[in-house]
């Protein structure tokens, strides 16, 4: 019998559906009658963001109007010439800038790496050579030297049809066929981070070698520390303490601390569990962070995956990882303390009075809002005194009000519904089980946080909400103003008083995503905005020197939103706020990650995560990939790849 090619290639995408499938049946209160009485009052108010909100129900003359006096008072802090929207086999920057290839899937990266040979790969060459699907990057600059630095590079996930040469799309329901150990040893392998030395030379990074540069793999010893350490619910047969885990797994976006670590978000761990937990009395828990999902054919192979042998394991998994780059003898941290969810990244801040601030989304359709203070301030002039300063504070969660305001509620054990009689043993299991806490305190319930970053010039917080084609009518709330969300939105959020340890906060919505000229849409991209302009699905996000915020994005197609991967700048601030303009685009069937500029802001390092992936019905494998970026050669299939940005003749990229 055929098969619908375009069925094949929509299973490829179901790891990405089902990551985001909600596992959120909490009812926290909805208000959709909300979005009227808000456009009412505040945004109608505000004017032009207010016009385009109700783009649906305006007339196209008026919308115009709007263009034309926008425009005249637009201020262009990003006056580079816009790129022209593409949807190809390569990469795209904007004029005058270049954008080089500094390292792919398979470089060495320890002295003595084999040369990469796709059709000959091992796990041992793995564990030496820069893995797959580079998400969050990060730049630690040499203390003597500006030139010098080393890069952190995530290594999220690994698509084997792209891969591994004839295997084509691996399924659950067929037992992955084409999977053997050793492939499931390279996907382990190729799971992660990188730490790289580079160097710049006549403006141009080249990959140098440099004693901390090291791989880090999904079997990596790593300590489980804070508040749950050793507690009954991380213990595993392998592991009777609940302090030595194995690897990390998934991991997206991150931050870098003021001290020169490197957090390293876990995201959808639970795609790496199989089994069944009929009878395990914390089924539920687990259902609510999709554990079992079964979609990697690691647990034939390696029995901690398997749930029904070693269900405490998937406990071990969800975690912010800190890792010193500068000390490889140091072991990475699992710091329990910052709460265990599906972790996008870890955008920061050191607070006015010193304490140290992380914000974390959870990416899940109808998921949270976090925010972690330390207990301790930061101590800049001694870098040992911060070593654990993440083992202690308050994980707290977001609650947005209908009138522009929002609250903090602190996940902290005997607090409200925190307690045993709510089935909340002891502060370990608040944590352990952060989502049913958060659930309890009635958190609310967002389109996929993905990013969170702080604006340092104006103190202003962004929250980067994907999409959610989930939410109903009845479901819409004012931070979450769309039903059926295909494009997303960005949230920007005002701590109170410019303190980020405050209880409460206003907010305001920067803008709804999607193609403006569709009125059905809803987008309110400044008028100003060209066709060029605008973006869906708003994922990961960086500040410049100069507090110019750059959104990258993921999930965009010409099918599904009209649009295709890439970078955009986005005015914040004055008249031409919500304006965005296309920076850079990557190849057909990416997703552009790890956004992260150096401190002069004269490079700017771009992911392109999963070239090649299938999308709009058309399969893509290692055989027959939509590109082969970036070697284009007929022996290599695509390779996910950093790239950095730069502006010919030097200067600030983006001007
Ligand atoms: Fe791994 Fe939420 O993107
Ligand atoms: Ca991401
Ligand atoms: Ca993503």
């Amino acid at each position: 019998m055929t098969r619908d090619p375009r069925r094949d290639a929509f299973e490829a995408l179901a790891r990405e559906a089902h990551e985001d499938l909600p596992t959120n049946t909490a009812q926290a209160p909805t208000l959709g009658d909300v979005i009227a009485a808000r456009f009412g009052r505040r945004d109608l108010l505000k004017g032009l963001l207010g016009v385009a909100a109700i783009a649906a129900t305006v007339a196209p003359r008026a919308m115009a109007m709007a263009a034309e006096s926008a425009a005249a008072k637009m201020p262009d802090r990003f006056p580079f010439p816009e790129l022209t929207a593409a949807a190809d086999e390569t990469i795209h920057v904007a004029d005058g800038h270049r954008a080089d290839v500094l390292i792919r899937w398979g470089d060495p990266v320890l002295p003595g790496a084999p040369a990469f040979d796709p059709h000959a790969q091992t796990a041992a060459a793995q564990r030496m050579q820069f893995g797959y699907n580079n998400d969050f990057i990060g730049f630690i600059p040499d203390p003597a030297e500006n030139d010098r630095g080393l890069l952190v590079v995530n290594h999220e996930y690994t698509n084997p049809e792209l891969m591994f040469p004839g295997i084509g799309l691996q399924r659950a329901r067929n037992g992955f066929p084409g999977m053997t150990r050793e492939r499931v040893d390279i996907e382990m392998a190729a799971h992660g981070g990188a730490v790289i030395g580079i160097a710049r030379k006549d403006g141009r990074w080249s990959v140098v070698p440099v004693p901390e540069a090291r791989r880090i793999t999904a079997t990596t010893p790593m300590l489980l520390t804070g508040p749950a350490a050793g507690d009954t619910l991380l213990k595993t047969q392998d592991d009777p303490e609940g302090r030595h885990v194995l690897g990390m797994v998934n991991n997206c976006a991150g931050g870098v601390t003021p001290w020169g670590t490197w957090l390293t978000c876990e995201e959808n761990f639970n795609l790496y569990f199989s089994g069944a937990l009929e009878g395990h009395p914390r089924a539920a828990a687990m259902k609510r962070y999709g554990v079992p999902a079964g979609f990697t054919a690691w647990s034939r192979f390696h029995d901690r995956f398997d749930v029904s042998k070693s269900p405490n394991e998937s406990n071990r998994f969800g975690w912010v990882v800190e890792i010193d780059p500068r000390d490889p003898a140091w072991t990475p941290r699992k710091r329990t303390a910052l709460g265990r969810f599906k972790h996008e990244g870890a955008g920061n801040v050191v607070n006015s009075d010193g304490r140290f601030v992380v914000y974390q989304g959870d990416d899940q359709k109808m998921d949270y809002v976090y925010r972690f203070v330390t207990a301790r301030p930061f101590d800049p002039l001694n870098r040992a005194a911060n070593r654990d300063l993440l083992d202690e504070g308050t994980l707290s969660v977001a609650v947005f009000h209908a009138d522009g305001t929002g609250e903090w509620r602190p996940l902290v054990h005997g607090r409200g519904p925190l307690t045993p009689a709510n089935g909340f043993a002891n502060q370990a299991q608040v944590l352990i089980e952060a989502r049913l806490a958060a659930d309890a305190l009635g958190a609310t319930r967002m389109d996929r946080p993905e990013d969170v970053e702080v604006n340092p010039k104006t103190g202003r917080v962004y929250v980067m909400l994907t999409s959610n084609d989930t939410r109903k009518e009845d479901e819409a709330d004012a931070a979450n103003p769309r039903p059926n969300n295909v494009f997303g939105h960005i949230v920007e959020i005002t701590p109170d008083g410019g303190d980020h340890a405050a209880e409460r906060f206003a907010w305001n919505v920067l803008v709804k995503c999607g193609d403006p000229s569709v009125a059905e849409v809803g987008a309110t991209f400044s008028a100003a905005t060209t066709g060029n302009g605008w973006f869906a699905n708003p994922d990961n996000c960086a500040v410049d020197s100069e507090g110019r915020l750059w959104v990258s994005t993921d999930g965009n197609s010409r099918g599904k939103t009209g649009r295709t991967d890439g970078l955009w700048g986005v005015e914040t601030e004055g008249d031409g706020r919500a304006t965005a303009k296309r920076f850079f685009s990557v190849p057909v069937g990416a997703e552009m990650c790890g956004p992260y500029f150096t401190p002069d802001d004269a490079t700017f390092f771009a992911a392109v995560q999963h070239p090649g992936e299938s999308e709009d019905g058309r399969l893509s494998t290692f055989d027959d990939p939509s590109t082969r970026w970036p070697d284009f050669t007929p022996d290599m299939p695509p390779r996910p790849s950093v790239v950095a940005i730069t502006r010919i003749g030097g200067g600030r990229v983006g001007t």
